[in-house]
C-alpha cells in the first residue's frame, strides 16, 4: 500500500533522457561527525546543537553518520547503487578553523579524497560550499548580518578552487540561504539562533553578495570548466480565499523573489522593500552589490518538499501558524505578521509536510517561464517516515513503501515538467543516509540507506534498491500495487 491520494503522480515506464543526472545528497554537518579532529574548528552547528533546549533530544552531530571515518564504504554504497553523481557539502570550519586565514591542510585532504574518490567510481562530484555550517568566529564577528562574512566567504571559496577547482564538476555556493538568514536570524529555529528581523533581512543580501563573490574568485582559478550554481528553497505558494493573492504576493517577495530577482534578474523586488519598511531600510546594499550578485549561472539548484498555504489574517479569528517550520517563538517572516500559514490537506511525511508532487512539476514550469534559458536540477527531494530495520531472510531490511511511492511521484511530476519543455539535468534524491535532520536531531529519517546509530551499520532501504533500478534502466519501475 502506498500513500493515497495522487494517484495521478504514481506513471511507471517513464523514460528519463540519456545524460540525465540521477544522484542523491547529504551536507557535512548532517552525516561527517568527527567534529573535533584534524584541526577542524567549531562552527554555528556545534554551538546550537550543544546548548541545551535547541535541538530534539540534545543531539549533536559530533558523531552522526561518521563518514569521515567510513569514506570508503560510503563511496562503494554510492557505487553499488549506480549514482552518477553525489552532491556534498564541505564544512568551512574544517578548512578554515576560525573563518579566516590559511587552508587547514587535513581539512583540504579529507574533500580531496572524497572528490578523488567518486571520480575513480566515475561519480561526479557536486560540491555545495556551504550547508549552513558557519565557523563560529565569524558569528562571533555578526556573522551573516556582517557584511565582512560575504568576503570572508569569497577567500574560503578560492582556496578551494584552488585545490578542486581542476576535478569538481559542479560548485553550488550556497544551499538554501533562505533558510540560513531566515531560520538562522529570524525564528532561531537553526544556528545562530538569532531572533531578530533586521538582521535576518541584512543576512539574506550578504548571503546573495556571498554568492556573487564566490562564484567569481572561483572563476579566477578554476581549471576544468565547471558549472556554477547556487541551490534555493523556493516556496510554491498558494493562496486561500479573497486575501490568498495579497498574502501569495508578499511571501513570494521574502522567500523567493528576493533571491531570484538579484540572482537571475540583476535587482531586488522593489515590494520586498517596501513591504519590510518597518522593519528595515536595506541601507545594507551598496552600490555595484546587485551587480556582483547577478553572475551567470550554469544550473539553478531547486530543493523542493512540499507546497505552502497562505492569507492574510482577519485579525479577528485565531491566528494560523502552521508554515512547516519548527516553531520556536521567533518569526522567519519580517515585515510579515499579518501573513497566516494554514494547514494543508494531507497525507504527509513525518515531518509533517503535505505531500504534493504537483508542486514539484508547478515550480519548475513557472520557473522555465520566467527564465526560459535557465537550465535547473533537482538538488533535493525526499522524505522522511518512520523506517523499521527487520532481520530478512537475506539478512536486515527496511521495506519503506511510502519513500518509494514518494519518490515515484516526485519523479513523475519532474518527468512531466520536461515533457512541457522544462530543462531538468537531473535529481540528487535528499538523502543519501540517515543522518542528524537539524533542529529535530536523529528522530526524523530521510535516507534511501539506514543508519543504525549505535552500530552505524548501513543498510539499503527498499527505496534504495527501487532508484538503483531507476538508474540502471533510466525508466521509473512498475508500482507494485
Ligand atoms: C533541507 C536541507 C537539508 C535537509 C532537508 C530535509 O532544507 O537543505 O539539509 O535537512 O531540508
Amino acid at each position: 500500500m502506498g500513500t493515497q491520494g495522487n494517484a495521478d503522480y504514481r506513471d511507471s515506464g517513464l523514460v528519463f533522457p540519456d545524460g540525465f543526472i540521477f544522484g542523491s545528497a547529504t551536507a557535512s554537518y548532517q552525516v561527517e561527525g568527527a567534529a573535533q579532529e584534524d584541526g577542524r574548528g567549531p562552527s554555528i552547528w556545534d554551538t546550537f546543537s550543544h546548548t541545551p533546549g535547541k535541538v530534539w533530544n540534545g543531539d549533536t552531530g559530533d558523531i552522526a553518520a561518521d563518514h569521515y571515518h567510513r569514506l570508503d564504504e560510503d563511496l562503494d554504497l554510492m557505487k553499488s547503487l549506480g549514482l552518477h553523481s553525489y552532491r556534498f557539502s564541505i564544512a568551512w570550519p574544517r578548512i578554515q578553523a576560525n573563518g579566516r586565514g590559511p587552508a587547514n591542510p587535513a581539512g583540504v585532504a579529507f574533500y580531496e579524497r572524497l572528490v578523488d574518490g567518486l571520480l575513480a567510481r566515475g561519480i561526479r562530484p557536486i560540491a555545495t560550499l556551504y550547508h549552513w555550517d558557519l565557523p563560529q568566529a565569524l558569528e562571533d564577528e555578526g556573522g551573516w548580518a556582517n557584511r565582512d562574512t560575504a568576503y570572508a566567504f569569497a577567500d574560503y571559496a578560492r582556496i578551494m578552487g584552488e585545490a578542486l577547482g581542476d576535478r569538481v564538476d559542479t560548485w553550488t555556493t550556497l544551499n538554501e540561504p533562505w533558510c540560513s538568514a531566515y531560520l538562522g536570524y529570524g525564528s532561531g529555529a537553526h544556528a545562530p539562533g538569532r531572533t531578530d528581523g533586521a538582521a535576518a533581512l541584512a543576512a539574506v543580501h550578504h548571503l546573495n553578495l556571498a554568492h556573487g563573490l564566490a562564484v567569481t574568485a572561483l572563476r579566477e582559478v578554476v581549471s576544468n570548466d565547471p558549472d556554477f550554481s547556487i541551490t534555493l528553497n523556493l516556496h510554491v505558494l498558494r493562496g486561500e480565499g479573497e486575501s490568498g493573492p495579497e498574502a501569495v504576493r508578499q511571501i513570494d517577495a521574502l522567500a523567493n523573489r528576493v533571491f531570484l530577482g538579484p540572482l537571475l534578474d540583476g535587482a531586488y523586488p522593489a515590494d520586498v522593500f517596501n513591504d519590510t519598511r518597518g522593519v528595515t531600510d536595506w541601507a545594507f546594499i551598496l552600490p555595484g552589490d546587485t551587480e556582483i550578485i547577478h553572475q551567470p549561472l550554469d544550473v539553478l539548484g531547486v530543493n523542493y518538499y512540499s507546497t505552502t498555504l497562505v492569507r492574510v489574517w482577519d485579525g479577528v479569528s485565531e491566528r494560523q501558524n502552521s508554515d512547516g517550520h519548527k516553531d520556536v517563538g521567533g518569526s522567519p517572516w519580517p515585515g510579515a505578521d499579518r501573513i497566516e500559514f494554514m494547514q494543508q490537506p494531507g497525507p504527509y511525511t513525518e515531518m509533517g509536510w503535505n505531500i504534493e508532487p504537483a508542486g514539484l512539476e508547478e515550480l519548475l514550469v513557472s520557473l522555465h517561464e520566467s527564465y526560459p534559458n535557465q537550465p535547473l536540477m533537482i538538488t533535493e527531494n525526499g522524505a522522511a517516515f518512520v523506517d523499521e530495520l527487520v532481520q530478512g531472510l537475506d539478512g536486515p531490511a527496511v521495506h519503506d513503501e511510502e519513500r518509494t511511492d514518494y519518490l515515484r511521484r516526485h519523479f513523475t511530476a519532474a518527468h512531466r515538467a520536461m515533457a512541457r519543455g522544462v530543462d531538468l539535468r537531473g535529481y540528487q534524491v535528499w538523502s543519501l543516509m540517515d543522518n542528524f535532520e537539524w533542529g529535530y536531531g536523529y528522530s526524523k529519517r530521510f535516507g534511501i540507506v539506514h543508519v543504525d546509530y549505535d552500530s552505524l551499520a548501513r543498510t539499503p532501504k527498499d527505496s534504495a534498491k527501487w532508484y538503483a533500478e531507476l538508474i540502471a534502466n533510466g525508466v521509473l519501475p512498475p508500482a507494485n500495487d
